[in-house]
């Protein structure tokens, strides 16, 4: 069976991981007593609602609450990954990314479960130093499984990998959102967080009346202002496209900003690329289009650019194809630059997800131009393909969803759906 898929054409060398992993792989990969329990547990998974109603009258007795289901809950979502990384062929978890990760989830779940309970206000302050430490632990999560899994592509059936990397991505998403909201409830509760600079209105992470319209103009400053995604360009770019914002303007939605701000960046800097690139040895640079509409139960947004659409020079099949991590349905997985790119981000200590969300908050956080100049990363972002399989994972992650049309020889139209009455329960594959 295992046999069957693997494809004879181009194995690559995997790079394994080290004795000491390999003897800690060991020594774990069996010891699944503790495992065994937490597996046995269902998660509890919540609705945007939830967290906003939750969170919107804080006290004392609450936070702890707050505390005491991150510390119970994570575990639980961390085995059932655990178990998903134990059911992959040996040969790939012991590769080095996806060991990595092995190791990284095995000891935050070994943590967690130790964790005792907290009671009070100042155990919380702790609790919070405590995830917060794993959030930056675990930065390179994303490289290092997107490195390893695109090596060991060709040992993986297509829908086996995919589904795997979607169940880890969209997993990894809801930690860090019951972590991250409840260390913004508790920075909030204790007076040490900083108002938003834009003056939205937010609880926690979550902004409960975001304006697509200035989310997408703060995009598209960012884009233009610190061009260091366009650093693979061999030419000098003197003329920018111009993004013309229409539709329905007014729209308001409650979104944690940083989700639906990752997904505009990133459409809206492929629309870019795309047009420059089809347009470079023109006189004038075609306008790209993102229509605002705010529907019934969603809210979507629509992005078209000029760019000569998605097939004319790449080996993709179908649009749905980009969020793949199979060389199989997406053979940039196995090119040079972007294996060598995926293994600089795995070894740097910031994480590449946490680049482009993070510039766009330092930035809406800045408030000075020199403080810009500080905050905004000036590293040029290395292509390492995580952008449109992350943002379908944003999208979908509360029920919404992402789309690519194509029409070939003319442009790329990106369909964006977001739920905008925040019912939906965060997917099932949490
Ligand atoms: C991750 O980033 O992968 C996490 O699981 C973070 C969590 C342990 C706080």
């Amino acid at each position: 069976m295992l046999l069957n898929m693997i494809q004879p054409l181009r194995k690559p060398s995997i790079p394994r991981c080290s004795a000491y992993i390999f003897t800690r792989l060991q020594s774990t990969f069996y010891q699944n007593r503790h495992l065994e329990t937490y597996i046995s547990k269902t998660t509890q998974r919540l609705t945007l609602r939830q967290l906003v109603f939750f969170g919107r009258h804080m006290n004392e007795e609450r936070l702890i609450k707050s505390a005491n289901y991150v510390r119970t809950e994570l575990p639980v979502r961390i085995a059932h990954r655990l178990r998903d990384l134990q059911n992959l062929p040996y040969i790939v978890v012991t590769q080095e990314g996806v060991s990595k990760v092995y190791e990284l989830y095995w000891s935050a779940f070994e943590k967690f479960r130790r964790y005792p309970p907290i009671t009070t206000l100042s155990e919380n302050d702790k609790f919070c130093e405590f995830v917060n430490g794993l959030v930056n632990e675990h930065a390179t999560v994303i490289p290092n499984l997107s490195l390893g899994l695109s090596l060991s592509s060709p040992y993986l059936a297509p829908d086996e990998l995919d589904s795997f990397m979607r169940r880890m991505l969209t997993s990894r998403v809801s930690r860090r959102v019951l972590v991250e909201h409840h260390i913004a409830l508790t920075e909030m509760f204790r007076g040490r967080r900083e108002k938003e600079a834009s003056g939205e209105p937010h609880v926690g992470i979550i902004f409960t009346g975001l304006k697509a319209k200035k989310s997408i103009e703060r995009c598209i400053k960012l884009l233009r202002e610190r061009p260091t995604w366009v650093e693979d360009f061999n030419e000098k770019i003197d003329q920018w496209p111009e993004v013309i914002i229409d539709g329905q303007l007014d729209t308001q939605f409650p979104y944690i900003k940083e989700h639906f701000e990752y997904i505009i960046f990133e459409l809206l800097k492929n629309s870019m690329r795309a047009n420059l690139l089809a347009h470079r040895n023109s006189p004038s640079i075609p306008s790209i289009k993102a229509t605002i509409a705010a529907g019934e139960n969603d809210i979507g947004v629509r992005i078209s650019d000029q760019g000569g659409g998605l097939y004319s020079d790449s080996q993709i099949n179908e649009p749905a194809d980009l969020f793949s991590f199979s060389h199989r349905r997406n053979a940039a997985r196995m090119e040079h630059s972007r294996i060598g790119a995926l293994r600089s981000a795995s070894y740097s200590n910031k994480g590449v997800l946490a680049t482009v969300a993070e510039q766009v908050d330092r930035w809406n956080h800045a408030k000075s131009d020199e403080v810009k100049d500080q905050a905004t990363c000036t590293e040029p972002h290395p292509r390492i393909g995580i952008g449109l399989p992350m943002s379908n994972i944003f999208a979908t992650y509360f029920g919404g969803s992402l789309e690519l049309v194509s029409l070939d020889g003319w442009g790329t139209d990106t369909y964006l759906r977001l739920p905008k009455l925040g019912t939906n329960l965060e997917g099932i594959e949490v």
